[in-house]
């Protein structure tokens, strides 16, 4: 998949603009069903019928075999939890991704939620993952380079934390496609990246893991988790780069 340019496609940059603001709407709406004893698949249900009755698509649904509307991400799950009969407890933390198709253009977002009381190193967790979301967008320049974001965050997360950053997914291109170039790492790869061009749009989607970096699949081929089991947080948002600089679409 090709970088989408506006001056290419004219549509675009309202297209991107249209669908992360429902993307972001969609997190808006669920957050107050998001409490101890409801089903991660009644999230979903209430998730996919409110994408629908705004004349969207689910994106993740049928998505190379995914089976739901969302992606649900409890404690020790990194990313890709698959909605299901579990229901949240409190303490739990709860990440919900969602990603819509509106005319055609895609929207990604997601945070995560603390369900009730959380211990103190949840709440740490989740608070830390957010800034290190909003370095990494802080740290997007034009004439600037993809590497710049997990450099930031790295130098963020080593300094104030001891956490670790999940090196196996990341963020990604994003337009009239779900995924495509550039893949963005939140860590430090030592690499440049490429350069950053009006033009783009991208996400920047940081997991954040209490323990070691390391994930493992489970046997449903798409629930990522922690190999030492340790919680794991993400929050996500799309930008579009413009004539301007840079434009958060999912807030
Ligand atoms: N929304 C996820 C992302 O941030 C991708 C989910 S793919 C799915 O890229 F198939 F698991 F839904
Ligand atoms: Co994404
Ligand atoms: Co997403």
């Amino acid at each position: 998949m090709s970088i989408v340019n506006f001056s290419d496609n004219p549509n675009a940059l309202q297209g991107m603009r249209d669908a992360g603001k429902l993307a972001k709407e969609v997190l808006d709406f669920i957050e107050p069903y998001v409490n101890a004893g409801i089903t991660t698949d009644e999230l979903n249900t209430l998730c996919h019928d409110f994408i629908i009755g705004h004349n969207a698509i689910p994106a993740p649904l049928n998505y190379n075999g995914f089976p739901k509307s969302i992606c649900t991400s409890v404690n020790d799950v990194i990313c890709h939890g698959i909605p299901g009969k579990y229901k949240l407890k409190n303490g739990d933390i709860v990440n919900i991704d969602i990603t819509v198709i509106l005319n055609g253009w895609y929207g990604d977002t997601s945070r995560t939620f603390l369900v009730g009381n959380c211990t103190p190193l949840a709440c740490d967790l989740v608070e830390h993952t957010k800034r290190a979301m909003n370095i990494g967008i802080d740290a997007v320049r034009v004439g600037g380079h993809i590497g710049d974001i997990g450099k930031a965050i790295s130098n963020y997360i080593s300094t104030n934390t001891k956490y670790s950053i999940v090196r196996d997914y990341g963020g990604h291109g994003i337009g009239n496609f779900f995924h495509g170039e550039p893949f963005v790492a939140h860590y430090d790869t030592g690499e440049l990246g490429d350069e950053i061009v009006p033009g783009m749009f991208f996400t920047v989607e940081p997991m954040i893991n209490v323990g070691k970096y390391k994930c493992k699949v489970l046997h449903d081929g798409w629930t990522a988790v922690t190999v030492d089991k340790s919680l794991s947080a993400q929050f996500e948002h799309t930008i579009a780069i413009t004539g301007n600089g840079v434009e958060i679409l999912t807030v």
